[in-house]
């Protein structure tokens, strides 16, 4: 793994980018916008609901509607595999007058919504899903939506995001408590876009207040490079032999850097480079070279602050020089897979040494000694793009390589994953 690449845009922020552009009053542009299919089902969504989003050049132009002006859609929203997009948009919707379908992918079909519809309908909203609080599902947003105070009873952004975009529409002050701090960039955005809003640290825990009937103010936005896909790099240059990678324009927002601090924890050599700021976020280059790992126990504690770069610290583990230990991640279990089952399988059948729990994995690993890869039985990702991401890196450092029977996941968030891997492994 030699030379530069430069990881495309933040999902995360992409999402927040496109909903609060169609929500601003006048024109929006952002550079850097990842164009993977999650952000594309959201742009295709606020378009559905009134906004008009156009690509010129590199720039993407948003024409906002105003808070409160968003139109009941003439069809379902397709969220394809995006929990993201499902879980924000219900929460836009929740606050305006609009009756709304949602569907999705087998993968998002199986993912609980119920997290989301228990606050939205206490705001007012009302909801007809599948059985389990699932999609797909029929939503109609409150005609004189309801502030509500909400403490989060689990960590999660999502949840956080849908409560505080209902909260825009919403007379008075909506206010979410979150115990355990989740990315930050719904408030860092919200902020950004003249949103009144408040957060205040208290006794471990964050509460944080949105004014509604707010008037957003249309903004330039650059978005930076995705700290998720740069993890793929970063894990694949500190295992390949040689290597000596660097990783531009990654995002390292302390609420999304945690991969980066326990994999130095383990031996990595990370150097971060050209420390800057980019659309209200920090950013650096990362220089990865190859170092030998050791096994840690993972404190739980950093699970928020790298939730979906679980798979390939799995994959990072297994090379490792003894075991690792992870616990408290059972939110792992309703991502785009049961990520904590899917990559054990995964990793077994590609060689590795690895025990389920009921809420991490323990990982022995083989002390930079190369797995022995799957023969002819492809590795089953589950409509799971980290999981087909993951195993590819794993690929990099077995002795037959790794088959995987489905790529297509990768478009989700990663459109030019195959060509970047290539190109560094040139
Ligand atoms: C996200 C939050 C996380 C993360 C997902 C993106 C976001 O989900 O796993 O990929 O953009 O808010 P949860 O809120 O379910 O933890």
């Amino acid at each position: 793994m030699r030379g530069r690449v430069r990881v495309p845009g933040d999902k995360s922020i992409s999402h927040r980018a496109v909903m609060l552009g169609a929500l601003a009053v006048g024109e929006t542009r952002v550079t850097g916008l990842l164009e993977g299919e999650d952000v594309m089902a959201t742009a295709a969504a606020m378009q559905a609901m009134g906004a008009s989003i156009d690509k010129v050049g590199e720039e993407w132009r948003i024409q906002g509607v105003g808070v409160g002006g968003l139109l009941q859609p003439a069809a379902a929203l397709e969220m394809g595999n995006s929990g993201t997009s499902t879980r924000l948009l219900m929460g836009l919707v929740a606050s305006h007058a609009i009756t709304a379908a949602f569907t999705g992918d087998a993968s998002l079909s199986r993912r609980p919504m119920g997290r989301v519809i228990e606050p939205l309908s206490r705001i007012g909203a009302s909801f007809t899903p599948s059985p389990g609080g699932r999609l797909p599902l029929m939503m109609t947003g409150a005609s004189v939506p309801v502030p509500i105070e909400y403490r989060l009873p689990v960590a999660s952004a999502q949840v956080k995001s849908a409560v505080l975009l209902a909260g825009l529409n919403t007379a008075g002050i909506t206010t979410v408590i979150e115990p355990v701090a989740t990315r930050d960039h719904s408030e860092r955005m919200l902020r950004g876009f003249g949103a009144d809003l408040e957060v205040e640290e208290a006794d471990d825990e964050r509460v944080i207040r949105v004014r509604g009937e707010a008037d957003l103010r249309p903004q330039a936005i650059e978005v930076p490079g995705d700290p998720s896909s740069a993890a793929f790099f970063i894990v694949a240059a500190t295992l390949v032999e040689g290597s000596d990678l660097t990783i531009e324009n990654v995002g390292l927002n302390p609420t999304r850097a945690g991969i980066v601090s326990v994999l130095r924890e383990m031996g990595a050599d990370i150097e971060e480079l050209a420390l800057r700021g980019v659309g209200g976020e920090p950013v650096a280059d990362l220089r990865v070279r190859h170092s030998p790992l050791k096994g840690i126990e993972v404190d739980p504690a950093v699970a928020p602050s790298m939730i979906d770069e679980f798979p390939i610290l799995f994959v990072a583990a297994a090379l490792a020089n003894g075991r690792t230990v992870t616990r408290g991640l059972d939110e792992l279990r309703v991502k785009e897979s049961d990520r904590l089952s899917v990559m054990a399988e995964a990793l077994v059948a590609a060689g590795a040494r690895v025990e389920e729990t009921a809420d991490g994995l323990i990982i022995d690993g083989t002390a930079g000694e190369p797995l022995s890869g799957t023969a002819d039985n492809p590795i089953r990702t589950h409509l799971d793009h980290r999981i087909a991401m993951s195993m590819a890196i794993a690929g990099l450092v077995s002795r037959a390589g790794v088959e995987i029977d489905d790529t297509r996941p990768i478009a989700t968030s990663f459109p030019a994953f195959t060509t970047l891997l290539e190109q560094a492994t040139r």
